[in-house]
């Protein structure tokens, strides 16, 4: 993860376009409109062949990705809101809509489906998330200023370890 200015840049989701993704039984990139890479900052063909996990951002909780996949699992659609992470460190907030996708009875990929979200709505997940990140990973979701040559030696130890920042600030802290 890549901390910095563009960690806090929201990218707006158009409203008037899908968002379209779908992948295989294992979450593998199947298939990326225009629409859904421009706004996770890559190319379609960068997308096609990874997991979905390429775009999953730090602050969501595990919780929510194991009920997708338990929704799906019992052949049911799921839907709730989603923030992803970009590839340029930015993020952006969707409703998602993910379901299977069926051939003569038998479900042979899934696919999402995204609208935007409110302004409001991204206050209310962004503190829901935050409580359960606390609740169910004890985790705790901290904004604060250090020093760039802090940064450096953090991103230095991150580099060294190849942890992400926050595991690297996190074994610093607890060394
Ligand atoms: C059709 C479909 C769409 C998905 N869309 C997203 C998404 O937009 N963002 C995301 O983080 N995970 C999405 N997921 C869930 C990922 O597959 C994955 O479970 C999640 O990113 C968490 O990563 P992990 O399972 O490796 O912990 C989607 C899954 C499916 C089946």
């Amino acid at each position: 993860m890549n901390i910095g200015f563009d960690s806090f840049v929201e990218t707006k989701v158009p409203e008037n376009e899908l968002i379209i993704s779908r992948t295989d039984l294992r979450g593998n990139i199947t298939y990326a409109n225009e629409t859904f890479a421009n706004i996770s900052g890559y190319e379609v063909n960068e997308l096609l062949g990874k997991p979905h996990n390429i775009v999953r951002h730090p602050n969501m909780p595990k919780s929510i990705f194991k009920d997708i996949w338990k929704s799906l699992g019992m052949d049911k659609k799921w839907e709730g809101a989603i923030k992803n992470l970009r590839k340029d460190g930015g993020y952006y907030w969707v409703w998602a809509e993910i379901s299977a996708v069926k051939k003569d009875g038998k479900v042979v990929e899934y696919k999402s489906m995204r609208s935007p979200l409110k302004d409001e709505q991204k206050i209310f997940y962004e503190r829901l998330y935050a409580k359960k990140m606390l609740t169910e990973e004890n985790r705790v979701f901290i904004s604060s200023y250090i020093s760039q040559e802090a940064l450096e030696v953090l991103k230095r130890y991150s580099k060294k370890h190849n942890l992400s920042l926050q595991d690297s600030l996190e074994a610093l802290l607890l060394k």
